[in-house]
């Protein structure tokens, strides 16, 4: 995020002698991205972040695709997926490509370790329930509708207030703010649908000062693999810089309303590398008394759209649920469903909550999301 932020202790300057009360010198590390030009964040330990007692692989995390890619439309259920035990190691993949993922975890329980994922960024949509996201870089208060924006590096651990379902979207590019929202200076500007004010970015600096033994697993090259510490990761005293993990809550996104209907760029809340994030929020119907409000039928070409229903209530779409999943490829046109149309005119408003991703290159299906999926949905636009 181009937003300075800086919590805890630090030197004058960067890169000069730093000591803690014992007289021993702080350990500092950069993190950041694209080595030592992207965005990055200088960090100040207790112990130094290279200790590593013992390695081990856990297992191989490979996505697999269906076995005969069908080509159709689709839906996927994930409130019939269950419960999984991690909220970081067990979740249940639906959606990829060479760019982002898509995957969706009910977790039972906080994990016993701490997790940094090395190969992607992360947006956690919290679908449902609360808690903190604890990282090295200080905590962030979550609640039902956040999306928690993680960039790939960034040790952290859920603590759960209330049980959580969570949307996952893995990016193997920064993730950042759509850069026609930010002027040239990187700010947004006052025509964007939501501020830095609405960006909630770390509070409360940890600086555990604790030895014993520590697991971390980290995902990397697809498989997950342990290190275990002789101290306590979140040893960070202080930290200042442009790289951190940073919450923003869909409800806080301000809609957009026209005299007819706006296309989904309007509703684009995040920008990755070949994919955009979209929210959709409740918000009044176009306002021209001879205006349609749901959309019209389109194709996307050169792009997947996947839209997840964070509610049950979608004015386009019949037979979806809370948590379904769409998947409408490039290549088959679509819109609503028969009935919606007519039954839209004179309407005033929608209470409809969605999450769209967008995607620049096909998506593959995986073989978990095949037990969830609605096989006939292809099907339903025929009256
Ligand atoms: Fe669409």
């Amino acid at each position: 995020m181009p937003i300075y932020h800086t919590l805890g202790q630090m030197p004058r300057k960067r890169h000069i002698v730093f000591r803690q009360g014992n007289g021993a010198l702080y350990a500092e590390e950069l993190i950041g991205n694209k080595g030592f030009v992207g965005p990055s964040s200088l960090l100040y330990h207790i112990q130094q972040p290279t200790q590593i007692r013992a390695t081990r692989t856990l297992r191989a995390l490979a996505w697999k695709e269906e076995t005969d890619r069908e080509f159709r439309h689709r839906h996927f259920r994930t409130a019939r997926l269950g419960t999984t035990s991690s909220i970081t190691a067990d979740r249940i993949p639906l959606l990829f490509n060479d760019d982002v993922a898509m995957s969706f975890v009910a977790p039972t329980g906080e994990d016993d370790f701490y997790y940094r994922n090395a190969q992607g960024d992360e947006v956690v949509y919290v679908s449902d329930g609360s808690g903190t996201l604890e990282t090295q870089l200080g905590q962030i208060p979550f609640d039902r509708g956040d999306y928690l924006v993680i960039p790939r590096g960034i040790l952290h651990h859920y603590i759960f207030a209330s049980p959580v379902r969570c949307l996952v979207i893995e990016s193997r590019g920064y993730v950042r703010t759509p850069k026609r929202y930010r002027n040239e200076h990187g700010q947004l500007t006052e025509s964007a649908p939501f501020s830095e004010r609405d960006i909630r970015r770390p509070v409360n600096q940890l600086a555990r000062d604790e030895r014993g033994e520590f697991r971390i697993v980290v995902k990397k090259d697809a498989r997950l693999t342990e290190f275990v510490l002789d101290h306590h990761p979140f040893d960070v005293v202080g930290w200042d810089g442009y790289y951190y993990p940073w919450a923003f809550n869909i409800a806080d996104f301000e809609p957009r309303v026209g005299r007819v209907h706006l296309p989904p760029p309007t509703h684009q809340t995040f920008e990755g590398d070949n994919f955009v994030i979209c929210s959709f929020c409740p918000r009044p119907y176009d306002f021209d008394p001879q205006a349609v409000p749901v959309p019209y039928n389109h194709s996307n070409v050169m792009s997947d759209e996947v839209l997840y229903y964070a509610s049950s209530e979608f004015m386009s779409r019949k037979g979806i649920e809370y948590g379904s999943v769409t998947l409408h490829p490039d290549g088959v046109p679509h819109g609503p469903h028969p009935g919606r149309t007519e039954a839209s005119l004179g309407q005033k408003e929608t209470t409809e909550l969605a999450v769209m991703l967008d995607t620049f290159h096909p998506l593959r299906v995986s073989t978990q999301a095949l037990d969830v999926e609605d096989r006939d949905y292809y099907r339903s636009w025929i009256e």
